[in-house]
């Protein structure tokens, strides 16, 4: 049963604003949302409902795939909007909501299935969830789901008091953790892909893969988020969830299909270690496309002697009888030369003991973003008689591409929780983590800088080089078709 009633905590927010209010807006146009569907905004500041109308219709234009489409369309969508000032720790507020919800959904003839979006700071995640409980706002016989953003928390000890306190006033099943990289639709499709493909399927695994690389650079810098990132970091932010996350979908098998039990099977690296196999950085003074940009230290609210990472790359292993002896290579950063973010599977060389200074080039690449594709990237003898590189591509059209938060949204609203990272794993990724961090914390390992709108710290390197392998940049894996060489095959 599709949920009807949308309510949103932190509806003035960034996030609202950039992703929530344009999902919301594209799963409308795609006749997605139920009919009729009430959308509760709910914030502090003094908006009233024409003024946020406004406001969301803005967003909507601004940042949805569709936006320019239909203005008259938008302002209609941005109608079933309701604006509410509330103040999230004051429990008068969640009384005279509950009115305003029950009140529209009787005007609607809504059943009450609520889902409550919770884009706030995460300690009010759980003081939420116990007023949403103690005012009534979860309908009886009716479902109530909650949706929680990142982050969960700073460490392995806050994540679990935050998902006690929330158990307090919600069973497990109702709370929906989100990831957004669960909902892009090339990592949703990784399963497929090997599933249905029994070519891939036999050759992933430690007999015919080197290494794996999953990446995900940025070309963005802190932007306006210091007040956040600053006492975050790297780590934090984009390793413990989203990188995490992607090795456990990439590393999945037909034998172990549970991503928990991939997780548990990442070797731990003890804080001792921690500089043997993790490199953190942090972006310094660089230019891109002939633009000067800042050091991270220099950005707005960022604190001049911050040691701060925005960049981490680590080597993990797994104990896993498909993976047992290929390295994970896994980097994630701001500031650098691109925007992307993919899986690279390199297989071994097979003619490595004959030409060993001619390593053969056979990759297997899944682009997440921007461009969403799959690469296999063959060898096929050329004119001159040598290995050219060939690559066999399928790729799609990002825009016609439903975003993450669509996906994800709609399958909060249907109460479907594949995609959504499970409490279980979050805490196995905060564990396996937490090391790292106290690594970190105790400047065990060296915070290197990184020209902003490079590929990252040179150090990183290493990591790598230990085993006899490189990191692939996106040069090295786009070979199109047009810098091909003629084939001697057929010629
Ligand atoms: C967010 C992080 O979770 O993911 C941001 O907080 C980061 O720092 C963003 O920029 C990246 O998301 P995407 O979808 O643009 O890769």
């Amino acid at each position: 049963m599709l949920a009807s009633t949308f309510v949103l905590f932190g509806a003035t927010g960034d996030l609202a604003k950039r992703k929530l209010f344009p999902a919301l807006y594209n799963l409308h146009l795609d006749g997605k949302l139920p009919e009729p569907f009430a959308i509760f905004a709910l914030g502090r500041k003094p908006y009233d409902d024409g003024l946020f109308r406004e406001h969301a219709a803005e967003s909507i234009k601004r940042f949805s795939r569709r936006g320019q489409a239909d203005a008259g369309r938008i302002a209609r969508f941005a109608e079933r909007i309701h604006y509410q000032i509330v103040d999230a720790t004051d429990a008068q507020s969640y009384a005279s909501l509950k009115r305003a919800v029950e009140q529209r959904e009787r005007e609607l003839g809504l059943p009450g299935d609520r889902l409550f979006y919770l884009s706030v700071a995460p300690e009010h995640f759980g003081p939420i969830a116990a007023h949403i409980r103690s005012a009534g706002l979860a309908k009886e016989g009716a479902a109530t789901r909650l949706v929680i953003e990142k982050p969960f928390g700073r460490d392995l000890e806050s994540a679990r008091a935050l998902n006690a306190s929330l158990n307090e006033s919600f069973p497990a099943e109702d709370i929906y953790f989100i990831d957004h990289y669960l909902g892009k639709p090339m990592v949703q499709n990784l399963q497929s892909l090997i599933a249905a493909n029994p070519v891939l399927r036999a050759v992933l695994s430690n007999k015919y893969v080197a290494n794996v690389q999953i990446t995900a650079s940025e070309t963005v810098g802190v932007e306006t988020r210091a007040g956040y990132y600053d006492g975050a970091g790297a780590l934090r932010d984009m390793f413990q969830n989203h990188m995490l996350q992607l090795l456990m979908m990439t590393a999945r098998h037909s034998e172990i299909f549970d991503k928990r039990k991939i997780m548990e099977s990442a070797y731990p690296i003890s804080k001792d270690e921690a500089a043997l196999h993790v490199v953190r950085g942090q972006y310094a003074a660089g230019v891109a496309n002939g633009k000067a940009l800042a050091a991270y230290r220099d950005e707005p609210g960022v604190a001049p002697d911050s040691e701060t990472e925005t960049y981490v790359a680590a080597r993990v292993w797994l104990d896993d009888p498909i993976w047992r002896g290929v390295p994970f290579y896994i980097r994630t950063g701001k500031r650098l030369s691109e925007k992307s973010t993919r899986i690279v599977f390199v297989f071994k060389d097979p003619l490595e003991a004959h030409m060993p200074d001619k390593p053969v080039r056979n990759y297997l690449t899944i682009r997440v973003q921007p461009d969403e594709s799959v690469d296999f990237q063959l060898n096929l003898l050329g004119m001159d008689g040598e290995l050219q590189p060939v690559p066999l591509r399928f790729s799609t059209k990002t825009e016609e591409v439903p975003e993450a938060y669509e996906r994800l949204l709609y399958d909060a609203l249907a109460g479907d929780p594949t995609y959504f990272a499970h409490w279980d794993e979050i805490e196995l990724a905060w564990k396996w983590v937490q090391p790292l961090q106290e690594a970190f914390a105790s400047n065990l390992v060296p915070l290197h800088l990184y020209p902003a709108g490079s590929n990252g710290p040179e150090a990183a390197n290493r990591l790598p080089e230990e085993q006899g392998f490189a990191w692939l940049e996106q040069d090295d894996l786009d070979v199109s078709p047009r810098e091909t060489e003629p084939l001697a095959v057929g010629s």
